[in-house]
């Protein structure tokens, strides 16, 4: 029998429903049940499983409580609303007020605690999370078997396991944490994003380290204002769900989150910052990598190598290698290991054909990270660089003026595109990005054009490329598919690049 959802564990033993009800401080129900397992999605209910019924903006879980039930569930954990709804199922019923905050520790429970065998390095920030967690999985990975959960994929060694969100549900979490200490995982990289930690997916957790990149304008559809989306990157600096912090203090909130950090905190500076711990020295930025000495507090020099192009990814192999020496690796060894890491999939990708030009997929999709992709490319470039960009649909929509206007200045040619449209219409995104364009006065922009087929973008910057010119296809990364009006077409950024490399040298 097959299951939908992320993996589980082989071999669990039975947590009894009364054990459950005591940790919750509730009435345990008349039932001598034991639970082997728990997932909040009626769908991938195993026998054993405690369904988690939570509440949501248009169903409550409560409402699949049956098809749980004839999936085998032993159980369900809901609340007051729920309560009544489950009853038909005539499944015991845990119940409280809150059943997704306590939904975490109630998985660590049934799974056995798996995290507290594992070295856990989490990764925040608004930019470089994904990036610094292969990095620091590449140094990890010189002294333990290790696994990778983030953005792209979830790895156990080398096992891939397909990603659906940066950070798993807390009972899928705990889960795959079981599944890793099965089969013989001792350390995890793993990033934690801004929605991870209020929605409570990382519940039950404490990082062995855990790393801030830096804080931008970003998910400001979810969060009230910058305070309320620093304050929840900063829940993770506290003892309840960390152990060290690792903090980069180029960044403003960074300085900040290093005084106010109720962990001890060690600090790092790409860039010079008298007061860091650790600092990258003869920082030598080069096309395809960059090489920089880590000057570290007790007098260490290390010698350390981006395997990425870019300032910015000085910034994310300082981090990486900071927190393995915090986690109590041999910096060098650590160092080494992150300096032959062999990319990271979407992220400063280069796509090379034999062309005489750099092409390159990057996932920069924020302001910001579309601001330093642009600059940290320009360093490298020779010639002309040509930019391809577009926002998505039924996102964050305040950043399509200031994207826009990032692109138009940064490039010399700004190919306004789509991304994921969603369901807005494609044209209406691209005219609010087009008059972020128009708002940098002429005489400091690149040349603007527009595509609404981003196939078509991709082929018009490539046919703009000459000897020494950079071409950049960024906001989609890794992405295997073009979202348009609910429909998700086939689509590869590295792949569409690829063919319009080929089919301009033909
Ligand atoms: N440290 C950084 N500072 C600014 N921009 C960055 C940084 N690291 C990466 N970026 C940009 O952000 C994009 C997304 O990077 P990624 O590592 O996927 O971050 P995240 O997982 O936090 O979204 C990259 O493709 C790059 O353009
Ligand atoms: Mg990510």
């Amino acid at each position: 029998m097959t299951y939908p959802g992320p993996p589980r564990p082989v071999r669990i033993s039975a947590t009894p429903l009364a054990e459950l009800a005591d940790q919750l401080g509730v009435t345990a129900p008349d039932s001598s049940a034991g639970v082997t397992g728990i997932t909040h999605d009626s769908r991938a209910v195993r026998p054993g499983d405690l369904y988690a019924a939570l509440p949501g903006a248009r169903v409550h879980g409560a409402d699949f409580a049956t098809q749980a039930a004839g999936l085998g569930a032993a159980a369900v954990l809901t609340d007051p609303a729920g309560a009544e709804r489950v009853a038909a199922a005539g499944l015991p019923a845990l119940v409280v007020d809150d059943p997704r905050a306590r939904m975490g520790e109630l998985a660590a429970t049934i799974y056995g605690h798996p995290g507290r065998d594992l070295l856990q390095i989490g990764i925040t920030g608004t930019s470089g999370k994904t990036t610094t967690a292969y990095l620091v999985e590449g140094g990890l990975r010189t002294e333990k078997s290790t696994g990778l959960i983030g953005t792209v994929e979830m790895r156990i060694g080398d096992e891939r396991i397909k990603s659906e969100r940066t950070t798993p549900e807390a009972t899928d979490l705990q889960a795959l944490f079981s599944v890793m200490r099965e089969r013989g995982t001792e350390a995890v990289a793993m990033e934690v994003s801004s929605h991870a930690l209020v929605l409570g997916r990382v519940d039950a957790c404490v990082f062995d380290v855990a790393v801030f990149t830096n804080l931008s304008p970003e998910h400001m559809e979810f969060h009230s204002g910058m305070e309320d989306y620093f304050q929840a990157k900063a829940q993770l600096f506290t003892p309840a769900r960390s152990r060290l912090g690792v903090v980069n203090v180029d960044d403003e909130y960074g300085r900040r989150l290093a005084k106010e950090a109720t962990v001890p905190v060690v600090t790092y500076s790409a860039e010079g910052h008298p007061d860091a711990d650790w600092r990258a020295d003869e920082v030598e930025v080069g096309p395809l990598d960059s090489t920089f000495t880590v000057l570290g507090p007790k007098g260490e020099r290390i010698a350390a190598k981006s395997p990425l192009a870019g300032p910015f990814n000085v910034a994310n192999t300082l981090a990486a290698i900071v927190s393995l020496a915090a986690a109590g690796l041999d910096p060098q060894t650590a160092a080494d290991g992150v300096a032959a890491v062999p990319g990271v999939p979407g992220r400063l990708e280069r796509v090379d054909e034999g062309q005489p030009f750099f092409a390159v997929v990057d996932y920069a999709h924020k302001t910001d990270a579309v601001e330093s992709v642009l600059r940290a490319l320009r360093k490298v470039t020779e010639g002309k660089l040509h930019a391809v960009l577009g926002c998505g649909g039924d996102r964050d929509t305040t950043k399509r003026e200031p994207m826009g206007a990032a692109v138009a200045r940064f490039a010399d040619t700004a190919v306004l595109t789509s991304d994921n449209p969603r369901s807005e219409d494609p044209l209406a995104i691209l005219a609010v990005m087009l008059q972020g364009a128009a708002s940098v006065p002429a005489h400091e922009r690149g040349e603007v054009q527009v595509f609404e087929d981003r196939a078509a973008a991709i082929a018009a910057a490539v046919a703009r490329a000459e000897p020494g010119d950079t071409v950049v296809v960024a906001g989609k990364g890794h992405e295997q598919g073009q979202d348009i009006a609910g429909v998700v077409r086939p689509f590869d950024d590295r792949e569409v690049l690829r063919e319009a490399i080929q089919r301009s040298k033909a």
